[in-house]
């Protein structure tokens, strides 16, 4: 069992495989953390220290004792007006337009299973798996009640939390700030790992010192974002790929975020992930409650690479629910970069006879294909199927290309809507717009009142009454642009950006329950809502727009440090790369987009013979190993923003097989030998490469490394298959 609760001194103590969590309901019904990090047995409330400090004010309760106080003592759920004047995990006004919140213990359940968030994704696990803890808090004066929910995956190593706020009161209130989970450090230096990016840049990785002061990265652009995402890391300061210790925080959710890392005054440090708290003002009515997402922690001592795995297993079985979760991905080869809007029914039909003979599973027809939509201009939300432009009906487009033996999907992005368009022009105010005012573009579209359902409930049935006309076996789902105007025709409006968040979880799930079977593929301008939350609906996310292999191996990189690699969609694309304009061999391409779910994004009709021998070969090659790249234990083994190569391996939970790919990066006269050190072998046991039959010892090749051929060209890649010889 991994929650235990000691009723003597009132202490929860949540147990994982390496990891312990711990905290105290105290005298006065505080809830203190007390612990996070490498397994220990006991109580931990001895590291709490009283004094009298300057300038930190005491509770009433406390009395004459100047020694606590709120300021200074490791917390569970900080509250704004409390008298801790750091950075705040909730904050509530009140009717009386006051600002302040005491949250004292109430009561406690313990129970098998992993709670589940109404309306919300959240990491999901069997009775065997799982464990909750639900501790209730109130503040005695408003009636406002905070759940604070934590679920134990003992094997998995993951902690998650969540936290429900309930207007219990007669008056009414408003939620200004809200997060899921704070992690206070008594002590110690760390640093903050946060991936940052921009349109074809996501996910670059920044380490940087926590020092005195607030560091803070979010999104007020409605999705998770390009710019920063909702995953970090905190590290200690000698923590490497293979060393130290390190904390993952993942956030479950696809909105407007804020994730704060602070060091007060003695040194402390504490860590925040929540809702943002700008453009919300969440209003609870009398007996109203409003879900925080969850967020999942897990810790390592292991260093990068061990959290890397923990995170990989866990949101690829506890998060992402769709078949595909276990099975092989299609190998699809997608219109975009093919034909961008310039196609019809010939040109989808003509892709699908060339991926049949290239081995390619499935076309997808991407943007142009209803509506008036020649380009991005017009014919967002008139999700009819353009027959002229296609020269037949969808029904018989899928057939033909189903006939040649590959299957169907296609693009759609439901959010959003052309001025251009028939839907505007009959229901200009389903758009997100504020009265009076001339709303921002982005991409020349506006975006849908997704928090309406009679918005979304008509876009759900435009869009079955397309898939339902033939076999369509895939869906990519696309978000164009960042949301502003943020107003709705309903009141509230400081619940909107939330509101609009569940309202697409609403929509997805109702897509995933009516159609089972469909592989559904996220994204947004490519990766600019890569996150957990939309990774319980879309097992796989198109990563960036960016397709150029060097570029992809910086962004995939990023990636690879919080979320699993089948969650990646990444295709080989023709070249000139149509992004950076650089050229990078056929052989490289496909050694980088083998890193995920596996496609192509060019016309193989403008295709020498040799290439396209050369790609049947490499669709063989990833069908032969997407076991491995789907499910195997992962390993960053070079960092390409520091080093002239890139190099990673996958390898079989068993270290049987493994996966080595390099890239190299740089090129130079007279160059140096590069010898790469893989991981996660069996010391004892002698490796062969399938291609040259080369034996090696397993200790030999973590401890001294493989050393690479020096050969003249740009951006060489290798691929290296090895197994145990038994
Ligand atoms: C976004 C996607 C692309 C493509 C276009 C279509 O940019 O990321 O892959 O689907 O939209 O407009």
């Amino acid at each position: 069992m991994g929650i235990h609760y000691q009723q003597e001194n009132r202490i929860f103590t949540l147990q994982t495989e390496h990891a312990t969590y711990q905290m105290k309901v105290d005298n006065f019904g505080f809830l203190l953390h007390l612990y996070y990090g490498g397994k220990i047995t006991g109580s931990m409330d001895y590291l709490l220290t009283y004094y009298d400090r300057g300038f930190s004010g005491n509770p009433f309760d406390a009395g004459a004792d100047r020694t606590y106080s709120m300021d200074v003592l490791p917390q569970e759920y900080p509250v704004l007006g409390t008298g801790d004047y750091r950075n705040s995990a909730l904050v509530i006004r009140n009717g009386d337009e006051s600002e302040c919140c005491d949250l004292r213990y109430v009561s406690h359940r313990i129970y098998r299973g992993k709670y589940a968030l109404k309306g919300l994704p959240a990491v999901y696990a069997s009775e065997e798996e799982a464990e909750t803890l639900e501790i209730l808090l109130e503040d005695s004066a408003s009636r406002v009640q905070v759940k604070l929910l934590y679920g134990v995956l003992e094997k998995e190593d993951i902690i998650t939390r969540s936290a429900e706020i309930s207007n219990c009161g007669t008056g009414s209130i408003i939620v200004e700030k809200a997060a899921s989970a704070c992690l206070d450090f008594m002590t110690g230096d760390y640093d903050l790992l946060s991936f940052w990016g921009r349109h074809v840049m996501e996910r670059n990785l920044q380490r940087r010192e926590i020092a005195h002061g607030s560091f803070c990265i979010g999104s007020r652009r409605g999705t998770s974002s390009h710019q920063y995402n909702p995953a970090v890391i905190l590290a200690g300061k000698d923590t490497t790929e293979e060393h130290g210790g390190c904390y993952g925080l993942v956030f479950v959710y696809s909105g407007n975020f804020m994730c704060e890392a602070e060091r007060d005054q003695y040194g402390q440090t504490r860590m925040l992930m929540g809702l943002q708290s700008d453009l919300f003002h969440y209003s609870l009515e009398q007996g109203e409650n409003l879900t925080v997402p969850e967020t999942i922690l897990s810790y390592t001592d292991k260093g990068f690479g061990q959290l890397s795995i923990q995170f990989h297993r866990c949101i690829l079985n506890h998060i992402c629910r769709s078949k595909y979760r276990d099975q092989p991905r299609p190998v699809i080869l997608n219109s975009w970069e093919a034909a961008y809007f310039d196609f019809d029914g010939e040109t989808i039909s003509r892709l699908a006879e060339n991926a049949a003979a290239l081995g390619i599973d499935m076309v997808v027809m991407d943007d142009g294909w209803f509506g008036k939509r020649e380009d991005d201009n017009s014919g967002l939300g008139d999700w009819q199927v353009n027959e002229r432009k296609l020269g037949c009906t969808l029904k018989e487009l899928i057939e033909k290309v189903n006939g040649v033996g590959v299957k169907f999907g296609i693009w759609i992005e439901p959010e959003m809507v052309s001025e251009d368009s028939i839907l505007y022009r009959e229901h200009p105010d389903w758009a997100l717009r504020i009265p009076g005012r001339k709303p921002v573009r982005g991409r020349n579209q506006l975006v849908l009142d997704f928090s309406r359902e009679e918005v979304r409930e008509a876009v759900f049935d435009a869009v079955c009454r397309v898939l339902d006309q033939g076999n369509v076996e895939y869906v990519k789902w696309d978000m164009n642009r960042s949301i502003t105007d943020i107003y709705s025709m309903q009141d509230k409006q400081g619940r909107v950006a939330y509101d609009y968040v569940l309202g697409v979880y609403d929509f997805l799930e109702k897509l995933t329950t009516r159609y089972p079977d469909m592989l559904i593929e996220g994204c947004s301008g490519g990766g600019g809502r890569f996150d957990a939350g939309m990774l319980y609906y879309t097992p796989q996310i198109w990563c960036s727009d960016n397709t150029d292999a060097l570029d992809r191996v910086l962004i995939q990189y990023g990636t690879s440090f919080l979320y699993p690699i089948s969650a990646v969609a990444a295709h080989v694309s023709a070249v000139p790369n149509h992004q950076t304009g650089r050229s990078v061999s056929l052989h490289t391409r496909g050694v980088v987009a083998m890193t995920g779910a596996f496609g192509y994004e060019l016309d193989p009709g403008k295709l020498t013979d040799e290439e396209k021998e050369e790609i049947r070969k490499q669709v063989r090659q990833y069908k032969k190993h997407e076991e491995l790249i789907r499910k195997g234990d992962y390993y960053r083994l070079s960092d390409p923003f520091r080093d002239a190569h890139a190099a990673w391996q996958f390898t079989s939970e068993n270290g049987d097989r493994v996966l080595l790919n390099v890239v190299m990066l740089e090129t130079h006269g007279n160059m140096p030998v590069t010898y790469v050190k893989l991981r996660g072998l069996k010391a004892d046991k002698v490796y062969e490469d399938t291609d040259t039959g080369k034996r090696y010892q397993g200790s030999a090749l973590m401890e001294a490394g493989m050393p690479m051929p020096v050969e003249p060209g740009e951006y060489l890649a290798r691929q290296i298959e090895l197994y145990v010889r038994q």
